[in-house]
């Protein structure tokens, strides 16, 4: 704990909330059952905004539930302490976050149905939206720069390891019919088409106006102002600057912050480490 994080199998986490006694729980005890909808994301992919989108759907648009109640009560963290510990009390279906690697998720999930929802970023935006975030919490080590961070990011010594390994892992399921693979930029370029194609995949049938309505409550200035899912519930000793999770809400914001030489090398080693994997995975490329 003494470098700012809690280490468990080589992969690095927050100091607060997380334990190894709970990681290896979770890893072999933890039970899914097929009605489980799964939403698994590398840290800074729109975690939040996925989360709130899966509420609203069950509501059919209605804001009630996800104004009424915290974010990581409606979907927990299966991760860490909090949310094992309401996860394994819960009855019936259950939503689930996870932000963990594919090899130390759940082991339950190779038998069985559970509905899986993989969102990824563009790697890039996720660099900028981390640097700022861990710089506006007390959570973990806080890098001093962007250059920093970049450099941890390709080291893989950030917050739940490296981005590279942790797609490669989670891809491995993507010919699954229970795995949906989807992107933040997608959401953001065509919420309604995006959101549609959620909602099929989880069997809801939704009406144009329902649809609308998820759109609209979801959208970035409604959860900016929405308590329940913008993290001003933290507790203050956690947070060192206000509104540490809806920061910009957009694609491409690194173009704001790494220079040439920079961005070159991130895709110079975006395109050897991702070579195996089909370039229109990645709708950002
Ligand atoms: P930025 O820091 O780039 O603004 P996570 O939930 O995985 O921690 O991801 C946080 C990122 O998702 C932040 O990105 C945040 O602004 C963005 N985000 C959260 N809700 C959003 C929404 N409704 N629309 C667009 N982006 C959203």
């Amino acid at each position: 704990m003494s470098d700012g994080y809690m280490w468990y199998e080589g992969i690095a986490f927050p100091v607060v909330e997380y334990s190894s006694e709970i990681l290896r729980k979770v890893r072999h005890e933890f039970v899914l059952k097929d009605e489980d909808v799964v939403a698994v994301t590398y840290p800074k992919s729109g975690t939040h905004w996925l989360a709130e989108i899966l509420c609203l759907i069950q509501s059919k648009g209605d804001a009630n539930w996800v104004r009424s109640e915290p974010l990581w009560d409606r979907t927990p963290w299966v991760d860490n302490e909090h949310g094992f510990t309401l996860l394994s009390q819960k009855e019936g279906p259950r939503f689930l976050n996870s932000h963990l690697p594919i090899q130390l998720f759940p082991k339950s999930i190779s038998s069985c149905k559970a509905k899986v929802i993989y969102l990824m970023r563009n790697p890039k935006d996720i660099i900028v939206s981390a640097y700022f975030f861990w710089n506006s919490v007390n959570l973990a080590k806080k890098p001093e720069s962007i250059e920093q961070y970049l450099e941890w990011f390709l080291e893989g010594n950030v917050v739940y390891g490296s981005w590279f390994d942790h797609v490669h892992g989670w891809l491995s399921m993507r010919e699954r019919g229970n795995f949906l693979l989807l992107s933040y930029e997608e959401l953001k370029w065509d919420p309604e088409r995006t959101i549609g194609k959620i909602c099929q995949f989880l069997g809801k049938k939704m009406e144009p106006e329902e649809l609308n309505l998820i759109v609209k409550n979801s959208s970035f200035q409604i959860m900016k102002d929405n308590k329940m899912s913008n993290l001003s519930l933290l507790d203050d000793v956690y947070v060192a600057k206000k509104n540490p999770l809806m920061r910009k809400g957009v694609t491409g914001d690194w173009k704001n912050y790494f220079t040439v030489a920079q961005a070159e090398a991130f895709d110079k080693v975006f395109k050897e480490k991702m070579a195996d994997l089909p370039r229109d995975l990645f709708p950002w490329e």
